[in-house]
């Protein structure tokens, strides 16, 4: 054995004497046992840990030379843009990341909206994924502030502004969070400490605590079946593979095809025709100046068409909270025996298909301006968006599922 082998393997013994590493190594990756039939679905997970890191790594690199303030801000991302070595690439890694987290943490969640990923005993582990998606909303609109672009300063100026249509406390509540009459300065200073600190901090906490739940009860899998309700005389599930190497070698596969597809838009269209980095946000912040069209960026346009489509204003905040506040509540709104959409029967697979119709056709609206043909579309789609979970107990518990078979197929 050559030396700097001996040397890793006493490194590891002395380490282990000290800290439960290979205790933690053989919890959650040599001896953790997941479903031996993942399929596609369940690549998300990993490549969402793997956009938090791009999104750490290139977010420290871009504060070494970002000013929070609002003279300064624009110019240095202008800076950083085109006399920074590679900062162009760090700030498109960063902004293209920003949208492939959502792309993918929309997919994360609708995977389980297939198989029931979020019935019991995983409710628990559905709620802290509710919280991370929380907390990547704050800290996506946190990080559109600092460019200080056109789109960035009207973009919080609506939506801090929503806050004031709330009844007694709104106007003050507003004024809380601006810290001033309009978005200035004083806003992007704590915006900034926001996006770089507390948010971040925040979702690394989560996301560790989201492992835990789920390695406390197991993954589910594309036949929504426990596989720990079958064992072996090693008590091990008949049924399950060690997650290294099996799965960590499919997620690397999963991580290259996602760097190829990411490396291309980074490299030939770092904008995506808008939709990832606006064009009005290439124009410094004018105060004095309401861009003709205000809309934000693409991964909260559904609910922004929700808002829309309400005529009361108070009204319409409570529909734009209530339609990502509802998610949390889908474990127990879910009222069938059966998880996986393949043993489901036709009022689940129909709902879903018209909800995953409505949710797309409500992004499409919200990113254009709001004639009365639009709004009308948008109240349809909202409606069934709705309805989708809150005719739920109903139509689940009344459906003609299929017979579920006891080991995974
Ligand atoms: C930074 C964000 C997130 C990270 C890094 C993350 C990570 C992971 C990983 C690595 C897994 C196991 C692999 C997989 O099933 O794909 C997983 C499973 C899961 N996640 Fe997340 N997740 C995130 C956000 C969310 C969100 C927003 C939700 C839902 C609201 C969610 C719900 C779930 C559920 C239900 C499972 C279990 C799925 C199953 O076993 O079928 N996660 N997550």
């Amino acid at each position: 054995m050559s030396r700097i082998i001996k040397f890793l393997y006493w490194l590891r013994d002395w380490v282990g004497a000290r800290f439960p590493l290979m205790q933690l190594w053989n919890d959650h990756l040599g001896k953790y046992y997941a479903p031996k039939n993942f399929n596609f679905w369940y690549l998300f997970g990993a490549l969402a840990l793997f956009v938090l890191v791009i999104q750490i790594i290139t977010g420290i690199w871009l504060t070494m030379n970002y000013k929070p303030a609002a003279e300064l801000a624009f110019a240095s991302v202008e800076y950083i843009m085109r006399d920074v070595e590679w900062g162009w690439w760090i700030r498109y890694m960063h902004s293209t990341g920003a949208s492939a987290f959502f792309i993918i943490i929309y997919l994360h969640m609708y995977r389980a909206m297939l198989y029931g990923s979020y019935k019991k005993p995983r409710e628990l582990l559905w709620i802290i994924g509710m919280l991370i998606y929380f907390t990547l909303m704050g800290e996506a609109f946190f990080g559109y502030l600092l460019p200080w672009g056109q789109m960035s300063y009207w973009g919080a100026q609506v939506i801090i502004s929503l806050f004031g249509a709330l009844p007694v406390i709104g106007d003050d509540l507003a004024l809380w969070i601006r810290g001033d009459f309009v978005v200035s300065d004083v806003t992007l200073n704590r915006f900034f400490s926001l996006h770089v600190i507390a948010l971040p901090l925040a979702l690394c906490g989560l996301v560790g605590a989201h492992l835990i739940a789920l390695h406390e009860v197991g993954s589910n899998n594309p036949d929504g079946i426990e596989i720990k309700d079958y064992t072996g005389a090693d008590g091990l599930p008949l049924d399950g593979i060690p997650f290294h190497p099996y799965y960590t070698v499919k997620d690397i596969v999963g991580v290259v095809v996602f760097l190829i597809i990411f490396c291309m838009v980074v490299f030939f269209t770092p904008e995506a025709g808008g939709y990832f980095l606006e064009h009005n946000n290439f124009i410094p912040a004018d105060p004095l100046k309401t861009p003709e069209h205000i809309a934000p960026v693409w991964y909260f346009t559904p609910f922004y068409a929700i808002l829309r489509a309400v005529p009361n204003q108070f009204a319409g905040v409570v529909a734009m909270g209530a339609a990502t506040v509802l998610f949390c509540f889908l474990p127990w709104l879910d009222r069938s025996p059966v998880k996986s959409i393949r043993y489901r029967g036709w009022k689940y697979k129909t709902a879903l298909a018209l909800f995953t119709i409505s949710f797309i056709a409500l992004g499409w609206l919200g990113l254009q301006a709001a004639t009365p043909t639009y709004t009308w579309m948008a109240r349809f789609f909202a409606l069934i968006y709705f309805l989708f979970f809150l005719a739920m107990p109903f139509y689940t518990s009344s459906d003609n599922d299929k017979p579920v078979p006891d080991r995974l197929t």
